[in-house]
């Protein structure tokens, strides 16, 4: 079976290629500027339909995970054409393609979608997009509706990917050199572990599966409680985190308040469960030490 990761070099397509190659997968790894670790690494560009066919077409893939999005949420908001072409434009060939072929399909949105006021949203809840990134993947998902689409929120993991941290690694970074941060309490999320999402995304594939689901942590949390739990699990001083408030930081783009997501659906239908957060910490301090 060939599998295409369209961000193979992400923070989440990076750990699904990892994981099916060992499942035995034929794996191809699509990038732009980063190098992928794992899979045949095929560079391409999103914001080029033609790039984009060719590498469709050369590889003829039997599964498409669609992970590869503009993920910077403040350049969304400023470079919208961009944003557009990548997210939205890309996404729309991408599927089509899909569809000629006959290759299954999911496509990776977010919790971005949701207007944050409510919170614990479940799949069916209305989507209200607070900013330009959650639009742009929104109109993906449009695009991608005869597919499986999975809504996530806030990954995490054991490496820097795409040439970015993410926000565990950097709370241990920066608990690690004694450095203070300040963190929010007011904005809350479901954190989710990109192992456990990579294997729940990989369950998905093999019983192709349809529709929207949401694959998160099964814990709901603010930011700043979040990283309490981050130095309590990795023995790290937590006095050197300072509560702050959202109104505090100086964003482009608008933040929801509460985009955690409702993981029921997930809980009650796949056999790899949405861990909580104690579990998620666990296993993520077990990669690091491995
Ligand atoms: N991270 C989160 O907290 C989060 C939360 C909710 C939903 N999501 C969604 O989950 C998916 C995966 O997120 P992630 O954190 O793994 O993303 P990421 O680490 O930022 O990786 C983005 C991937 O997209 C590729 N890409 C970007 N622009 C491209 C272009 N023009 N042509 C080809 N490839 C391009 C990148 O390639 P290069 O490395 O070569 O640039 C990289 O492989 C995304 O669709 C995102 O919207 C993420």
């Amino acid at each position: 079976m060939k599998i295409f990761i369209t961000g193979g070099s992400g923070l989440l397509g990076s750990k699904i290629a990892e994981i099916s190659l060992e499942e035995g997968y034929n794996v191809y790894s699509g990038y732009n500027k980063n190098k992928p670790e794992y899979g045949d690494p095929v560079k391409y560009d999103l914001s080029n339909p033609k790039s984009i066919i060719n590498v469709l077409n050369e590889i003829k893939p039997d599964i498409i995970i669609h992970t590869a999005a503009l993920t910077d949420v403040d350049k969304c908001e400023i470079e919208r054409e961009l944003a557009y072409k990548i997210n939205v434009e890309g996404t729309k060939i991408i599927a089509e393609i899909a569809r000629k072929m006959n290759s299954y399909m999911i496509y990776i949105s977010t919790d971005y979608v949701f207007d944050g006021t409510k919170g614990m949203y479940k799949e069916e809840d209305e989507t209200n997009p607070i900013n330009y990134y959650g639009y742009t993947k929104l109109l993906g998902e449009k695009y991608c509706n005869d597919f499986c689409i999975v809504r996530t929120c806030v990954i995490y993991g054991a490496k820097p990917a795409s040439g970015k941290t993410n926000f565990a690694l950097w709370i241990i970074n920066k608990l690690s050199n004694n450095e203070k941060i300040k963190i929010i309490t007011d904005q809350y999320i479901t954190p989710t572990f990109n192992t456990n999402l990579a294997r729940m995304i990989l369950e998905c594939i093999d019983r192709k599966l349809r529709g929207i689901i949401h694959l998160a942590g099964a814990t709901r949390i603010s930011r700043y409680e979040f990283s309490l739990e981050i130095a309590k699990e990795f023995n790290l001083n937590p006095n050197l985190i300072t509560p702050a408030k959202m109104d505090e930081i100086k964003w482009i783009a608008r933040r929801p308040r509460d985009s955690s997501l409702d993981t029921s659906k997930a809980r009650n239908l796949l056999k790899e469960k949405p861990y909580d957060l104690k579990k998620a910490l666990r296993e993520l301090r077990k990669e690091m030490e491995a």
